[in-house]
C-alpha cells in the first residue's frame, strides 16, 4: 500500500507509522489522519503485528491540526461533516500504540501522541495545545485526556495559555512515561513494542482494554471488568502455556490462541 502523507514498515512484529509531511512539519491534514487510520486498522487486522509505534520527524512530530485546512471552513460545514471526527478511530486500534515523539507535539499533535497507548519523548520534545491562540480550544482530548493525564492546574495552564512545555514536564506528571535522548526514542520505542509484541495478544489486548476502562468506570466497576477479564484470560491456551513453562522451567512458546 502506499501513502501520500505516512511511511509505514514493518520490523518484526512491530508496526512503524511515520508521519511523514516534513515541510509541513507534520501538520495533519484530514488526508493524512485517514492515512494514519487506515494503517493502523491495517496493523491491528495483522496477525503478525503485535504492537504498533507512531513517530514524526526529529523537527516535528506533528505541529497540530492543519490550520490551512482549517481557516476557511465555518461552523455549519464543520458541524454538519463532523470535522475531524475520524481522529477517533484511534480509540478502537486493539493492539498496543506508542507514541515516539521528537520536536514539536502540539495542538492535534499532542492530542495524537495522547491519544496512543504510551508516550516516549526525545529529550528536546516540546508539547503544548495551542489552539487558544488561534481562537479556538483544543478539539480532540487536549481538555480531556491532558486533564485525566497531567491534572486540573496544569491541563488549565496549557490550554488557557497556549504555553508549551518540555519533555521533562510532560515526563514529571506523567504524561511521558519515558524522555531519551533524542536520536535514540525511536529505537527504544520500537524495543519496547518488540517486548510487547512478543507476549500473547489476546493477553496484551486485554491488558490495554483493562487499563482504558479506568478512563470509563468507577473503581468497582473497574475492578469488577478487570476480575471478569483476568478469569476469561484462563480460557486460552497462552495462559496453560504460560504458567506451564514457569513451572518447567522453559521459555513459553505463545499461540496467541
Ligand atoms: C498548517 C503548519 C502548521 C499547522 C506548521 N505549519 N504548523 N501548517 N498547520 N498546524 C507550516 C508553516 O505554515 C510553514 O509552512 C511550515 O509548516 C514550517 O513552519 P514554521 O512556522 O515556518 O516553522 P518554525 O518557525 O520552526 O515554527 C514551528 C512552530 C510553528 C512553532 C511549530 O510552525 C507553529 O506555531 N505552528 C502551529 C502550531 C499550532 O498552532 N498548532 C495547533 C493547530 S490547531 P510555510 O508554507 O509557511 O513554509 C489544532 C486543533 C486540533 O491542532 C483539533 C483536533 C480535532
Amino acid at each position: 500500500k502506499s501513502y501520500n502523507n505516512i511511511l509505514i514498515e514493518s520490523r518484526g512484529k512491530v508496526g512503524l507509522i511515520t508521519l511523514n509531511r516534513r515541510k509541513e512539519l507534520n501538520a495533519l491534514s484530514s488526508e493524512l489522519f485517514h492515512e494514519v487510520n487506515d494503517a493502523l486498522e491495517t496493523y491491528d487486522s495483522d496477525s503478525e503485528i503485535g504492537a504498533i509505534v507512531i513517530t514524526g520527524s526529529e523537527k516535528a512530530f506533528a505541529a497540530g491540526a492543519d490550520i490551512k485546512e482549517m481557516r476557511d471552513k465555518t461552523f455549519a460545514e464543520v458541524y454538519k461533516t463532523n470535522f475531524l471526527g475520524h481522529w477517533g478511530r484511534i480509540n478502537d486500534i486493539k493492539k498496543p500504540v506508542i507514541a515516539a515523539v521528537n520536536g514539536y507535539a502540539l495542538g492535534g499533535g499532542c492530542e495524537l501522541a495522547m491519544s496512543c497507548d504510551i508516550i516516549y519523548a526525545g529529550d528536546g520534545a516540546i508539547f503544548g495545545q495551542p489552539e487558544i491562540k488561534l481562537g479556538v480550544i483544543p478539539g480532540a482530548g487536549g481538555t480531556q485526556r491532558l486533564t485525566r493525564a497531567v491534572g486540573k492546574s496544569k491541563a488549565m495552564e496549557y490550554a488557557l495559555s497556549g504555553r508549551p512545555f518540555t519533555a521533562q514536564d510532560a515526563e514529571k506528571c506523567g504524561l511521558v512515561s519515558k524522555v531519551f535522548p533524542k536520536d535514540q526514542v525511536l529505537g527504544e520505542a520500537i524495543k519496547l513494542a518488540e517486548e510487547i509484541a512478543g507476549f500473547s495478544q489476546p493477553a496484551v489486548q486485554a491488558g490495554k482494554e483493562a487499563i482504558n476502562s479506568a478512563y470509563e468506570l468507577s473503581l468497582k466497576e473497574g475492578m469488577h471488568f478487570e476480575r471478569r477479564l483476568f478469569q476469561a484470560l484462563f480460557a486460552l491456551n497462552d495462559k496453560k502455556e504460560g504458567m506451564s513453562a514457569f513451572v518447567e522451567k522453559r521459555a513459553p512458546k505463545w499461540t496467541n490462541s
